[in-house]
């Protein structure tokens, strides 16, 4: 029951659909008619501009966060549900929200909030490693791709040097749905038209 009750919430908690209320509320606007169609915060800036875009990443990254810190609640203390399970159940919610029609977002700013929650020294070499990779190539899609890349092969070495399997199996999934989120992308990549960020 408790465990049943914990994974809705995260469910829910991850199913918030920032960018589309965000884009609703405040400029009447459905960001997933504009650019390239995702609700996410990548979208946020290229339709609504960077405030909007830093409220609607910092809101998806945070709803990764808070999924795997729930666990940490009394009301949740009997509960023997991992907090990378909740997190991972988050990053589903996100790319699947109840509250918009299951058309969600690519999984890249919440699965990092789920990895803030989890180990915030990764949080911090994946933003480097994003702000670096955006600067040279200045693709967000493509500098998200390396960054969960980056994510793998830091959670493998983690393995290796510790012995904890669970968050190796976490970004494995994660690098998964990170990189079938982008199929369209890779093909525009592929072929030169993925649009870059102008403001760098
Ligand atoms: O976070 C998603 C980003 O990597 C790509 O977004 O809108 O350019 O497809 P978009």
């Amino acid at each position: 029951m408790i465990n049943g009750l914990i994974i809705l919430c995260a469910y829910l908690i991850g199913s918030i659909p920032s960018g589309l209320w965000i884009g609703k509320i405040f400029y009447n606007t459905d960001i997933r008619e504009h650019g390239s169609g995702n609700l996410g915060a990548t979208n946020t800036f290229r339709t609504l501009g960077k405030k909007a875009g830093i409220v609607v990443t910092v809101m998806d990254v945070l709803k990764g966060t808070a999924a795997v810190l729930l666990a940490a609640l009394p009301i949740f203390s009997d509960s023997s549900i991992h907090s990378l399970i909740l997190g991972l159940v988050a990053v589903i919610g996100h790319m699947f929200p109840i509250f918009a029609n299951f058309r969600g977002g690519k999984a890249v700013a919440t699965s990092a909030g789920v990895l803030l929650g989890y180990s915030w020294p990764l949080f911090v070499l994946l933003l480097i490693a994003f702000l670096v990779t955006l600067k040279i190539t200045k693709i967000v899609s493509l500098t998200s791709m390396i960054a969960a890349l980056v994510a793998l092969i830091y959670s493998i070495v983690y393995y290796f040097v510790t012995g904890d399997f669970a968050l190796s199996i976490l970004v494995a999934f994660l690098f998964t749905f990170i990189i079938y989120r982008h199929r369209a992308n890779i093909v525009r990549i592929k072929n030169g038209t993925e649009p870059k960020v102008k403001w760098l």
